[in-house]
């Protein structure tokens, strides 16, 4: 059986200094745990010089990460990666700030990624590289000399060409990328915008939905919607909700209702439209029955734009806290420290209303973790962004437009106010979408969709989706 290789900025190393492996993450790992793999990217640490990657092997996966220079982390990483193309690809050009020295650092990167990777691979390795910050990497990898299949999967958005195009070197990237031989997407609007940049940027020519071709070469491109282990989640936060962060969080709220957004503090998240929303709620309502927490982890903290977002949510949270207090009440809690998983899990459980609202998302698979945590005998409500991912899943929540202030006020009034026969309409239809996918069979569709004739073969652990997508194979 040949070996999954997952390329990402980030590795989820045991013990490393990575950070804390998410869901999806979990899943690769598992996918090639069983098939035996090797995690390549950066090690998330910043050294003087370059060095080989370092290796280290757990059970059937091995890591070898590369550090980065101070000059590769601020061209690449924070520079063209977080100050361009993340701004560009959600959307919003005017938070970009592009210098040429850091696309070409961006590209060197990939072509350093390229040259460290190739020394390790094997004949029959399928290779499956990870989001906007690796662009480039297929097309390095070719030049190397490497044939092996080659996916690529974008977890963020991808807008239509023309706001593509603002982002300088973006039509390099697109050419970079369609050496791959899969690019996947979280939406079918994703994938249909991608296919419309090639053609403009590239020449390709879409041939159906589901293709497009280069230079004769067939390039497939398909949708695969990152999913949460639903039913496991729900169980966590059944558990969770008993316990102590939980039951303080409950206690202090006495029987107010409560609001609760979980986000990275990123400029994407939409947490200003949020606050102002928030605010004209509070203002109609009376004192103590209603509160909201946010937590808002801080993010990218190298970057400018994330700087100045983090002064304003500080001000506007203060600014609704002293306008509409109380002695011994206060509407707003802003938490910028990140709680643990299962301790959200079990807040979700205890929120009448998740708020969920960013400018633009890939998917957002907070909304979906809101909904497996309800207790289906007394849902909360999901407000989310129509431009978030999970919207073409979770079309029962209340959809609205994070830049109509007074539209998200209405629904949050709409969401407190819903009488229950509504709420657990509402919920089941969301719960409905969710609950047979799972993180792994997100992985398994994809590494079928790369390489058909040897997945057909395997024993797939069963998931809604591997079971349908073997079904129509
Ligand atoms: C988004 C991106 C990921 C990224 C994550 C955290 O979800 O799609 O690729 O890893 O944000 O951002 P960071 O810059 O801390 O890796």
């Amino acid at each position: 059986m040949s070996r999954i290789v997952v390329v990402s900025n980030r590795v989820p190393v045991p013990a490393g200094n990575s950070g804390h492996a998410g869901g999806l993450a979990v899943a690769l790992l598992g996918l090639m745990q069983r098939r035996g793999g090797l995690w390549f990217g950066w090690s998330g640490a910043v050294t003087d010089a370059h060095a080989p990657p370092a290796f280290a092997q757990r059970g059937a996966v091995g890591y070898a990460t590369l550090d980065l220079t101070e000059a590769e982390h601020q061209g690449y990483y924070t520079g063209y990666s977080n100050g361009v193309l993340w701004p560009m690809l959600h959307a919003l050009p005017h938070l970009m700030s592009f210098r040429r020295q850091d696309l070409d650092i961006y590209r060197r990167v990939n072509k350093r990624f390229a040259a460290c990777l190739t020394p390790l691979l094997r004949s029959d390795d399928r290779i499956w590289v990870h989001d906007y910050h690796l662009m480039s990497l297929p097309g390095a990898l070719r030049s190397q000399g490497i044939r092996n299949p080659t996916g690529f999967f974008l977890h963020v958005p991808f807008p239509a060409p023309e706001a593509v195009a603002v982002a300088p070197g973006i039509r390099g990237l697109v050419q970079d990328v369609l050496a791959a031989d899969l690019l996947g997407f979280q939406t079918s609007a994703d994938r249909d915008n991608f296919a419309a940049s090639a053609s403009d940027f590239a020449g390709a020519s879409r041939t159906g939905d589901h293709m497009i071709e280069l230079d004769g070469r067939p390039i497939r491109l398909g949708v695969f919607p990152a999913e949460i282990a639903a039913r496991e989640f729900a169980a966590t936060a059944a558990t969770q909700v008993e316990k102590e962060p939980a039951r303080l969080l409950a206690n202090s709220l006495r029987d107010q209702a409560l609001l609760l957004g979980i986000d990275r503090l990123d400029p994407t998240k939409g947490l200003p439209e949020r606050l102002d929303a928030f605010r004209r709620v509070i203002s109609r309502r009376p004192a103590r029955s209603a509160t909201m927490l946010q937590i808002a982890a801080p993010s990218r903290e190298d970057v400018v734009a994330y700087q100045r977002l983090r002064a304003e949510v500080d001000s506007a949270a203060g600014a609704i806290n002293s306008e509409f207090g109380e002695p011994d009440w206060l509407p707003l809690r802003l938490l910028a420290r990140p709680q643990t998983r299962d301790t959200v899990a079990g807040f979700m459980r205890l929120a009448r209303v998740g708020v969920v609202t960013p400018l633009r998302d890939g998917m957002n698979l907070v909304a979906k973790e809101y909904v497996a945590a309800q207790d289906p005998s007394d849902p909360g409500v999901l407000v989310l962004s129509r431009f978030a991912g999970a919207a073409a899943q979770l079309d029962s929540a209340l959809l609205v437009n994070p830049h109509d202030a007074e539209g998200m006020a209405e629904a949050l009034h709409r969401a407190l106010d819903m009488p229950l026969a509504e709420r657990q309409e509402r919920w089941q239809a969301c719960w409905d979408a969710i609950a047979g996918a799972t993180p792994e069979g997100w992985g398994e569709d994809f590494l079928r969709a790369l390489a058909p004739g040897d997945l057909a073969r395997l024993p797939v652990a069963g998931s809604a989706q591997s079971a349908a997508a073997a079904g129509s194979a």
